[in-house]
């Protein structure tokens, strides 16, 4: 656990260990508590920041990335801010390959934590903010280019085990420590379910495994958009949604482990939305649309299976990445 009573020895140490609130503002007329964990507080104001530190730490003990060698990752803009941060810290020139449909503070963010940032053009169907499956696999072509012109190390967020390890050895153990000595801990015992937006997949899996490991009867819920609920097993028919930083439609995502896949909710852009601006004027909470859709979910869990219980998610970054959107007035 970070100590916060003496100076950290770099931004890096100060990733994780980010509060848990309880939303008891948003539930004052719901059965059941929702606890959200701040992750938009970090030093990229992202979660992501976590597994861009777990993933360079690992390449290192593995002797996978050289000191000094380029590391090159595609990007919703979350995870190169993180990476922007660790490699210009531990000395690894960083390229960032980016949609250009993703919002635009995100690039410029990266750029000022000294990223070379690449942006690759959307499909002609699609719209900017909101990036397509198709969209994604244009920005995976250029990254394999990129890696395999400059000898990079790919920092790859969709088949590394850093992704996951950062929430099932951080993630998920803060969520178990933090609620236990909480009002929901005092009045229901503990965590009882978990619901999260799916972009990798890595938050999910590593938080599921720390909670089915502590205590199987934990619910673990994908989050999914509607209209592209594809690990719901449903049909794509809008792939453009709005949530930015997942719901991709992609079939396989190496990182998940269905054993840990309770059941499946699906939240609509304008829910995400509407309750993205709940968490501000009623939480505080200044965060983007993933973490809408995340609380959104919750609050359908507690309205069906879960009335009565406790849920735990994850706000996932900052409100401040989405000022060029329509997502705030
Ligand atoms: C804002 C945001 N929300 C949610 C996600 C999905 O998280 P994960 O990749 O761990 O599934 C991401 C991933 O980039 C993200 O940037």
């Amino acid at each position: 656990m970070t100590s916060l009573s003496k100076p950290l020895a770099s931004a890096i140490e100060a990733i994780g260990d980010t509060p848990l609130v309880e939303l008891s503002r948003i539930t004052r007329s719901e059965d059941g508590q929702i606890l959200a964990k701040l992750d938009y507080l970090n030093p990229g104001f992202s979660k992501k920041d976590r597994i861009a530190r777990q993933i360079i730490e690992d390449a290192e003990a593995e002797g996978t990335l050289r000191p000094g060698q380029t590391v090159v990752e595609l990007t919703s803009g979350n995870t190169g801010t993180g990476l922007a941060i660790v490699c210009g810290i531990r000395g690894y020139p960083f390229v960032a390959v980016m949609s250009k449909g993703n919002s635009t503070e995100r690039a410029r963010m990266m750029r000022a934590l000294g990223a070379e940032v690449v942006l690759v053009d959307q499909l002609p169907e699609s719209k900017p903010g909101q990036v397509s499956g198709g969209d994604l696999a244009l920005v995976e072509t250029q990254a394999q280019r990129i890696v395999a012109e400059r000898k990079a190390f790919r920092a790859d967020q969709f088949r590394l085990r850093g992704n996951f390890r950062a929430h099932y050895l951080h993630t998920g153990p803060e969520f178990l420590r933090q609620s236990g000595g909480s009002e929901a801990m005092l009045h229901h015992g503990g965590i009882h379910a978990f619901c999260d937006f799916v972009g990798t997949g890595g938050s999910f899996a590593g938080c599921a495994a720390a909670f089915k490991e502590h205590d199987p009867s934990i619910q673990c819920f994908v989050v999914e958009p509607e209209g592209a609920a594809i690990l719901a097993g449903q049909a794509v028919t809008y792939p453009n949604h709005r949530i930015q930083g997942g719901g991709y439609s992609m079939a396989h995502l190496p990182l998940l482990n269905p054993a840990h896949v309770d059941g499946y909710v699906q939240v609509s852009d304008e829910a995400a939305v509407q309750m993205a601006r709940r968490l501000a004027r009623e939480e505080g909470i200044f965060a983007g649309f993933s973490s809408g859709a995340n609380v959104a979910a919750a609050l359908h869990l507690l309205r069906g299976p879960c009335r009565g219980k406790t849920v735990a998610v994850i706000i996932c970054d900052s409100g401040l990445k989405y000022l060029s959107t329509d997502l705030w007035s």
